[in-house]
């Protein structure tokens, strides 16, 4: 499986990243541009830091606290400025607020959609319009 996945193109190569996510948004340091909800080992994050070298804004990997846990091994997350935050999806609201992409991949449809909506409405408070 982790074969099949590797061998995919990230999707920072086909989806409008510019246009879509940087663009026409007033970016700082401390803007919180992409939290990665369920990363996993963390390979999207620190592939979009590698395409996107330039951008500003925080970028945030989130999981459980026990995969979290081993990731904070892996310094090329504090080499790149990759936040760390424990999260339990069924059992918490989203703790980072107001971030302008929450990523989902080849999570959701891990679950039946009753626990789908309990994770989205968990997420929903965190969002703001627009
Ligand atoms: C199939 S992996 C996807 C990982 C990553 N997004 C990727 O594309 O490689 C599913 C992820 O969901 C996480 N997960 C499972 N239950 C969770 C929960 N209750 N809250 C948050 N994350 C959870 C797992 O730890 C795992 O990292």
């Amino acid at each position: 499986m982790e074969g099949q996945w590797a061998d995919r193109s990230h999707w920072g190569d086909w989806f409008p990243v510019r246009e879509r996510i940087l663009q026409d948004a007033e970016l700082s340091d401390d803007t919180l541009l992409l939290v990665d909800i369920s990363a996993g080992k963390g390979h999207d994050l620190l592939e979009f830091k590698e395409m996107f070298p330039d951008l500003l804004g925080r970028l945030v990997l989130e999981d459980l606290g026990s995969v979290v846990k081993a990731m904070g091994r892996d310094e090329r997350f504090a080499e790149n400025g990759i936040q760390m935050v424990s999260f339990d999806f069924f059992k918490e609201i989203q703790p980072v607020k107001d971030a302008r992409v929450y990523y989902f991949k080849f999570v959701l449809h891990d679950w039946p959609d009753e626990e789908v909506k309990v994770i989205l409405n968990n997420l929903k408070p965190a969002m703001k319009p627009g």
